[in-house]
């Protein structure tokens, strides 16, 4: 029992991973023009990297399947409590919908696309991210019924793993699994208004209703993860062999930002530089960024603010903590930094963890890639760890050296 579900821990994450590598390449498909918007400038686009990201890109391509061995699946998944989870995307090499690493999957294909939307559109990837962005989000929705409701998973993994039919033949029960106020999951119903809110900004210029509908679940569910604290791993126990949250409180601040970001409406400012900031934000303590661990994406994402303002916002008491947050985890990044990880091979290659390995490097080459995309558009020529300084060039380099 043990090693099978040692077998499945080796594949979990796998989806994630995948889109890792997706945004690794995408980061790197500009070579270097930055603007401080959330859309950047077209730039001068790697041959190399556009057309790994093409082929990357169309394993999530669901809507336009250009796969000819994968056809539907799945459609009756929800209607057994009259909901239609038909859409959404399977965890890995299993036929598992897991709520909680698709919505961050969501939350950072919609990074991705706010910030190098351009870019991918010079290879002609910007309208297939789109569709499987909203492809998940669809899924999202709808798995949203009630204000204080979450379906947060679909299938039973332990039949699921025990069996390696395609997913297109499965005759399985397709158990569902859900929160609410008295089975909280805080984590999984932050991530998917994080998920939510990313994903409106993305929507804003070509689909505007279907913009407002994101931003107002996003809102219900910030309202019912926040109201109701508690982690899904246990409210649902049985999530812990899977994709255990070690912690809520990375999840609310995200969502949180992401609804600054969305909405303007500061009082997500304040849920972040306030008390709940102190008490979860973790400051100038790097870790690593993951489908469990927000903390880091959070760092740099509010350290926009302390870049580009407005003003008022990066003068909020508290705020510049997340500069310095974001500025740590770079250095901790720096192989020649004196606060550098140790956590690395010989030749250089982050590495945290044996199991799904490369998360860790893709992750910490995407974040780093932003940072010094941040610094080279606001003129920003230096980053200080402890008495040393670097450049934007030497994130950049170290952000190739994972790829
Ligand atoms: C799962 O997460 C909970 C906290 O949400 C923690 O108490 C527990 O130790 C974790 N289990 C594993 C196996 O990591």
């Amino acid at each position: 029992m043990t090693g099978k579900i040692g077998e499945r821990k080796k594949s979990r994450g796998f989806l994630l991973f995948l889109l890792m590598i997706i945004l690794g390449v995408v980061a790197f498909v500009v070579v270097l023009t930055y603007t401080k918007k959330f859309v950047y400038g077209t730039g001068i686009v790697s041959k190399k990297y556009g057309d790994a990201l093409k082929i990357a890109m169309q394993f999530f391509d669901l809507v336009n399947n250009k796969v000819i061995w994968r056809g539907d699946s799945a459609l009756n998944d929800g209607n057994e409590e009259g909901i239609d989870l038909s859409k959404g995307m399977y965890d890995a090499g299993d036929h598992m919908k897991f709520g909680f690493p698709m919505a961050f999957t969501a939350t950072v294909l919609s990074w991705a696309i706010l910030e190098y939307g351009d870019q991918m559109e010079v290879v002609d990837q910007l309208q297939p991210a789109k569709e499987s962005l909203k492809w998940i989000t669809d899924y999202l929705v709808n798995s949203h019924p009630t204000p204080n409701q979450l379906y947060v998973q679909v299938g039973d993994p332990v039949k699921d793993h025990k069996c390696w039919d395609r997913p297109e033949d499965m005759t399985e029960k397709r158990p569902l699994k859900k929160v609410n106020p008295s089975a909280p999951g805080s984590d999984v119903a932050a991530e998917t208004a994080a998920a939510m809110a990313s994903a409106s900004l993305v929507f804003k210029s070509s689909n505007l209703k279907y913009s407002s509908l994101l931003l107002s679940h996003a809102k219900e569910l910030f309202h019912f993860a926040n109201e109701n604290r508690g982690s899904y791993s246990e409210s649902i126990p049985e999530v812990e062999d899977y994709y255990n949250s070690t912690g809520y409180g990375d999840e609310l601040l995200w969502a949180a930002s992401w609804l600054y970001f969305a909405s303007k409406d500061r009082k997500y400012l304040d849920f972040v530089t306030g008390e709940d900031g102190e008490k979860f934000a973790n400051w100038e303590t790097p870790t690593w960024f993951s489908w469990d661990d927000k903390l880091p994406g959070t760092h740099v994402l509010l350290s926009r603010l302390s870049f580009f303002g407005p003003k008022a916002a990066a003068e909020t008491e508290n705020m510049d903590m997340y500069r310095k947050s974001a500025e740590a985890v770079m250095c901790s990044l720096l192989p020649d930094s004196s606060s550098a990880t140790s956590s690395r091979t010989k030749g250089g290659l982050i590495w945290v963890s044996k199991w799904h390995s490369l998360q860790q490097p893709v992750a910490s080459a995407f974040l780093a890639v932003l940072f010094s995309d941040y610094m080279i558009s606001s003129d920003t020529s230096k980053l200080e760890c402890n008495s040393e300084s670097f450049l934007p060039s030497d994130l950049r380099m170290f952000a190739m050296s994972q790829g």
